[in-house]
């Protein structure tokens, strides 16, 4: 077997630099498991901030600089009553969809907070399920207007100013059997046009999405009816299926997965381009991550007997996600490939949110006394501290790794620049389990000779986790690599950033 093996990165000739969205990186906070209540907002901790968030959750948060945080589902949206979250009195409602009480102590004001204390722009799911026009369009009164039902609730709740949340959805997954308020494709886009025009004339400012799938047929009708409204469509993909039972995918199962995330921007821009709207509506891969998340029974579409056994066991099943070992670097090297994905296609996908972003198969694992960065935390980080603002169109030619009949490209890269072209930031994944990659940089910029600083996340097997014990096993490393007649040595099942 070859001691390393090849692979080139060049940019395209002539290939003009994109600005892409910054928010490609943002995240997703569900009511769901210990997201919310548990994980970002717990006023009974001691690491509570005096706003009851977990300051040490938001230290960590702040690293990944999210533009862009989508709240509150996600499946528990379209049960949701946002009128239970707002104003001084809160009662505690029920949470169809996952089987469990809202306390409703994290509402809208609460999230929007949180938004402001990350810099990340807020992004509300309206509830399209079993929540009514009058209701989707109050919300945007609630939060943005200075006139309405919505306006004038704010107002009696001592809060005279908006809370000025430009991006809004309407509905969550209604196009699965899984969704309250689950439509045929014609009911949906008929819902969406109506909803629109409605949320639109509370604030002609938001920016809409819609739930979409990357199907013509289903999602052609919704463009033809509503796509005047929408600045997006929302696309949502897990690769791995671990809601009824946790699968254990090898490190090569998901790097296989990991090279399939182009085909599903490819097939969504393909709708796009069928309904005539590239350009002016783009992508929300607004739920994307490796791995689905864990609820067994779940979810419904009634409120449940919280003394069931079953129920309670079905809930606490749910945790099984909290077990360290399986986030590993098929979970960073996936992550880092989608992005790049994300990126190649930065002139379509408007926005793209790890789902979630704390707890459950998220990047942040936030337990009682502190935070495990898990390893797809530290890509995002990289990402959102390292890249350049721009995307240079660039090819990979490279060998493939192969994993029973299935294959991969070896390695996935992106190149970035400043706005002059000048800085760049090159990221490459080297999928391989054991063995390097010489990897060529043609990048059209001089480039050393002999050795080059570059910061590497690999751990010390694909299968390394960070857990409470070895907190930073697996973390970004400042070194330098190998760069010989401008061949790149990219150490084998890692993520490499180098800047010029
Ligand atoms: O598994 C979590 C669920 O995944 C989200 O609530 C929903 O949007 C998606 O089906």
């Amino acid at each position: 077997m070859s001691a390393a093996q090849r692979a080139e990165l060049r940019i395209k000739p002539g290939a003009s630099p994109t600005v892409y969205s910054p928010m490609i990186f943002g995240g997703f906070l569900e009511h769901f498991d210990d997201q919310v209540y548990g994980g970002i907002y717990d006023p009974s901790s001691p690491l509570a901030d005096r706003d009851g968030f977990r300051a040490d959750v938001l230290e960590a948060l702040r690293e990944l600089k999210m533009s862009v945080i989508r709240w509150p589902g996600g499946c528990f949206a379209s049960g949701y009553y946002w009128k239970g979250g707002v104003g001084p009195d809160r009662e505690p409602a029920d949470d169809m969809a996952w089987g469990v009480v809202e306390p409703n102590t994290f509402g809208t004001a609460e999230f929007v907070k949180l938004c402001r204390k990350l810099g990340a722009r807020p992004y509300i799911c309206n509830n399209a399920g079993n929540g009514t026009i009058q209701e989707m369009r109050e919300w945007v009164e609630y939060c943005n207007s200075s006139r309405g039902a919505g306006a004038d609730l704010r107002r009696r709740h001592e809060r005279p100013e908006p809370l000025n949340v430009p991006i809004w959805s309407i509905g969550n997954e209604n196009w699965g059997a899984h969704e309250i308020g689950h439509r045929g494709h014609e009911e949906w886009a008929r819902l969406v046009g109506e909803a629109a025009r409605e949320m639109l004339s509370a604030d002609p400012d938001i920016l809409l999405t819609a739930a979409a799938v990357p199907d013509p047929e289903w999602s052609l009708p919704l463009l033809r009816e509503a796509g005047e409204y929408l600045s997006y469509i929302s696309i949502h993909k897990y690769w791995v299926p671990n809601w009824g039972e946790i699968q254990s995918p090898s490190y090569l199962d998901c790097m296989m997965e990991s090279a399939t995330a182009e085909e599903l921007i490819l097939q969504s821009i393909a709708v796009l381009d069928a309904a005539d709207v590239r350009g002016r509506v783009a992508l929300a891969l607004d739920e994307w991550n490796l791995r689905s998340w864990h609820h067994p029974g779940f979810p419904r579409k009634a409120v449940q007997d919280y003394d069931d056994p079953e129920v309670q066991r079905l809930v606490a099943a749910r945790r099984a996600s909290a077990d360290p070992t399986q986030y590993t670097m098929s979970d960073a090297l996936f992550s880092a490939s989608f992005l790049n994905a994300c990126l190649r296609h930065a002139e379509d996908v408007g926005m793209a949110n790890i789902a979630p972003m704390v707890n459950t198969v998220g990047p942040l694992r936030a337990h009682e006394k502190g935070v495990i960065r898990r390893t797809s935390f530290h890509v995002l980080a990289m990402y959102a501290s390292l890249l350049q603002p721009y995307v240079v169109p660039a090819e990979v030619s490279c060998e493939v790794v192969t994993h029973g009949a299935r294959s991969a490209p070896l390695v996935d890269g992106v190149v970035t620049a400043d706005e002059r072209g000048q800085r760049l930031a090159v990221a490459v994944v080297n999928r391989h389990p054991s063995l390097p990659v010489d990897c060529g940089l043609e990048l059209g910029v001089p480039m050393p000779e002999g050795h080059v600083d570059a910061v590497v996340l690999s751990g010390d097997s694909a299968d390394a986790c960070n857990d409470v014990g070895r907190p930073n096993r697996v973390r970004p490393e400042k070194t330098r690599l190998a760069l010989t007649e401008r061949a790149l040595k990219v150490p084998p099942h890692s993520l490499v950033v180098l800047r010029s």
